[in-house]
């Protein structure tokens, strides 16, 4: 497979940064809200056209869940109308699209974990605006790739949305720190939702596949238990009640189900990933540089696509 450009769109947030440390630095062009706005979708379409890439790699997004319940228009623009211009401007140029969407889409309404089969019943603002890019996505590029997550965790010490480091440091000085002891969720390392997304373009399979971490879904109490555990700290979780303006789902835990399927499920357990990736934020080693598992086989379209 020839060279091209990658562009990969919010290389600043959680997972944009997993993927840029392992993607060809030389064929990488990062585009961020400086370059992008979702009121011109025109001009995100030209953008696209100009740099006629091999693949768009859409890691933005409006992530403010509590937020979007007042100002639902203005995650929309992003989640959405830009999600929808990058895919128009991917599908023109022939190029490849990944997306990436939440499995908090499914809504709130099954007791086990939600499979792509199942319909979305989006409860809040935030999640009707992810499951409307997709769709505008997948209209747009039908040949697209988009990837629903879990919880994801990743990104450097003290940046914006990094759960895992957050946790750590509200936990130091304390003798116990509070958790819900009732969401059930998916952590998802972003290191490997990077791995796994390469791997799936070389399979060439398109549409919709969940992409959470491996082993069984967490409660979010669990989880933060796992951190504290992992990080070393004498804190211990304990049940909290919190009080949230959008009405997350109780349960957002995912079965990769298509993935299992394809033979192309290589998401590790999480709890093996947290590890790696509490350890490489106490070294202070950048996360992404810290394998949560062996290098795959099975990879070599992939590898020329993204990585050759
Ligand atoms: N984090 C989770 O738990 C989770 C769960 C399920 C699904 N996901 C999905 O995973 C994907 C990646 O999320 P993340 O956790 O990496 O989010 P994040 O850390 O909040 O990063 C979002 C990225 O989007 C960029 N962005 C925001 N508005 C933009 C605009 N108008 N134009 C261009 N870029 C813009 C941000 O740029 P700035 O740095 O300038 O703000 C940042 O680079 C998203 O699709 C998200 O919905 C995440």
């Amino acid at each position: 497979m020839s060279d091209g450009l990658i562009v990969l769109v919010g290389a600043t947030g959680i997972l944009g940064r997993a993927f840029a440390q392992r993607l060809p630095a030389r064929r990488l062009v990062k585009l961020g809200r400086a370059d992008l706005d979702p009121a011109d979708p025109v001009a995100i379409r030209r953008r696209m056209i100009g740099l006629t890439p091999r693949l768009v790699i859409n890691c933005a997004a409006d992530t403010d869940v509590e937020g979007a319940e007042s100002a639902p228009e203005r995650a929309f623009a992003v989640n959405a109308t830009l999600a929808q211009a990058l895919a128009e401007g991917a599908a023109e140029t022939s190029a490849a699209f990944v997306h990436f969407s939440s499995t908090g889409c499914y809504g709130d309404w099954k007791s086990g974990s939600y499979v792509e089969s199942d319909p979305l019943r989006p409860t809040t603002a935030h999640h009707r605006g992810k499951a409307l890019g997709e769709e505008a996505v997948l209209r747009a590029h039908p040949e697209a790739l988009v990837l629903r997550l879990g919880w994801v965790f990743g990104g450097i010490r003290g940046q914006r949305r990094n759960f895992v480091w957050a946790r750590i440091q509200e936990a130091q000085g304390k003798a116990e720190i509070g958790a819900d002891p009732r969401q059930l969720g998916s952590p998802t390392a972003a290191a490997d939702v990077a791995a796994q997304t390469i791997a799936v373009l070389g399979s060439h399979q398109t549409g919709v596949f969940n992409c959470v971490g491996g082993g069984a879904p967490a409660r979010r109490l669990d989880y933060v238990a796992a951190i504290l555990e992992a990080a070393g700290s004498p804190a211990r979780a304990n049940p909290a009640e919190f009080s949230r303006r959008a009405p997350v789902s109780s349960n957002e835990a995912a079965d990769n189900a298509r993935l299992r399927a394809c033979g192309l499920d290589r998401m590790p357990p999480w709890r093996e990933s947290l590890a790696a990736f509490v350890r490489s934020q106490l070294d202070e080693t950048p996360a992404e540089c810290v394998p949560a598992a062996s290098p795959q086989p099975a990879c070599a379209d992939a590898r020329a696509l993204c990585l050759g």
